[in-house]
């Protein structure tokens, strides 16, 4: 019996106790509602401000204690632990997977590689027998007054297409655009414009339509180089127009292309480049540029279905202004590769483009980097230094 009334006792005191310390550490907290003294915030002192309070050295110790106190409470809470399995479970499944999905994938491709090969290949004879005949169609093309544009309006006036001339030099557009009326194009119109604005991306879809009254092909070729090392630009925000113009210009434009490709069942061509998978010193930014429209269309492809076909194409060295000697020259180089000439490379886009292929690489001997950067990417890394990387300062770089 003394022992219960003890006992009693003792719980009125640890009571009154706690009430007396959820008064002193009760804080108002914005809206007005008052807290336990635990959850205040502890790295200000506050849990003392209501009462004549422990010195600093004491109300550091208290904060300490309340805070690890917290830290257990919620560590060993109902939450937490569901929260500890939950992830312990995560990383079971993540180190299972990591095993059984590369395996079942590979067995997977192994069954379904022959037959899927095989559709292809039928597949590839028939749309290159039934390929598309871009007779009298409007095709848009950007960057059309020189280099692969000017011999894509070439080769689609060769076949009869009608064209929308895109670029910034209106009388390199005006010689371009009267050859391509005597090779055979029955209309030809030009826009000057800088694709790097949006305004001018949206009006040269807007004439082309006025004049036109339709849009078959858009053809997004326009694009600028770089010959910097990234670690040496010092204006970092002229980078940017790099990609206002090969990135923004190119999709920007298909923006506004898309309902009237909608409704021709038209076609979107994208030129990109080896370069995401080449690697070429001095590019890094253009490189990134192309990498990024390689991305964007693919997924795009998978948005639109087959409302709208797109083609992206990955040109390799080609015989233009953009790699004229005067530009090389900027490169220091060991080996150059061989050049193709513009006007094929011209051909194969439009012949695969017809063909409704969705990858060009163009010439195909290219696509062998991309097994090399795929399996021994380090092969890749000292090739490109063995060639790039050959003058004093800039070898001393990464050698
Ligand atoms: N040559 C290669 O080895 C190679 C390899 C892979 C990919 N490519 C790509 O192929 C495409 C064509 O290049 P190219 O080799 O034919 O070079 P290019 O002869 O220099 O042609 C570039 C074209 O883009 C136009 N252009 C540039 N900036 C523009 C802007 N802001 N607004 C509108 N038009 C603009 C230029 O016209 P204006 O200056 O008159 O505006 C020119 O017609 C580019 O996207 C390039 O990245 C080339």
């Amino acid at each position: 019996m003394p022992n219960q009334r003890l006992h009693s006792c003792f719980t009125v005191i640890v009571f009154l106790a706690i009430l007396a310390l959820q008064a002193c550490g009760s804080t108002n907290p914005p809206d007005g509602a008052t807290y336990p003294a635990w959850k205040l915030p502890l790295d200000n002192g506050s849990i003392w401000k209501n009462c004549n309070g422990p010195s600093s050295t004491e109300s550091s110790a208290i904060e300490n204690y309340l805070k690890v106190k917290r830290t257990q409470e919620e560590k060993t809470g109902p939450w937490w632990k569901s929260k500890i399995v939950k992830m312990k479970a995560m990383i079971l499944m993540h180190r299972a997977l990591n095993i059984v999905f590369p395996l079942a994938t590979l067995i997977l491709l192994l069954i379904i590689l022959p037959p899927y090969l095989v559709f292809k290949l039928l597949s590839y004879i028939k749309r290159s027998i039934f390929s598309e005949n871009v007779a009298g169609k409007v095709v848009l093309i950007t960057g059309a007054s020189s280099g692969i544009g000017e011999d894509l309006a070439y080769e689609y006036a060769v076949r009869g297409a009608r064209l929308a001339l895109v670029a910034r030099r209106e009388d390199r557009l005006r010689a371009v655009a009267d050859k391509a009326r005597n090779l055979g194009s029955p209309n030809v119109f030009q826009v000057r414009a800088d694709i790097s604005k949006v305004e001018d991306c949206k009006r040269i879809i807007d004439e082309t339509l006025n004049h036109f009254g339709q849009l078959d092909h858009l053809v997004n070729n326009a694009g600028i180089s770089q010959a910097e090392y990234f670690e040496d630009c010092t204006e970092v925000s002229d980078l940017t127009h790099i990609m206002d113009v090969n990135f923004w210009g190119s999709t920007f434009c298909s923006r506004f292309a898309i309902p009237h490709l909608r409704r021709s069942k038209g076609k979107i061509v994208v030129i990109s480049s080896v370069a995401p998978w080449s690697l070429t010193p001095k590019l890094s930014v253009y490189n990134a540029s192309k990498a990024a429209l390689i991305s964007f269309y693919g997924t795009l492809r998978v948005e639109i279905g087959s409302h709208i076909g797109i083609t992206i194409v990955m040109p390799g060295l080609i015989d233009t202004e953009m790699t004229s000697p005067s530009s090389l020259a900027k490169f220091s180089v060991r080996f150059c590769p061989p050049y193709e000439p513009a006007n094929q490379c011209a051909k194969a886009i439009v012949k695969s483009t017809c063909r409704g292929d969705r990858h060009l690489t163009e010439p195909f001997w290219w696509n062998a980097l991309l097994m090399v950067e795929s399996l021994c990417p380090e092969a890749l890394d000292l090739l490109l230094c063995w060639n790039f990387m050959v003058n004093g300062a800039q070898k001393e770089r990464r050698i």
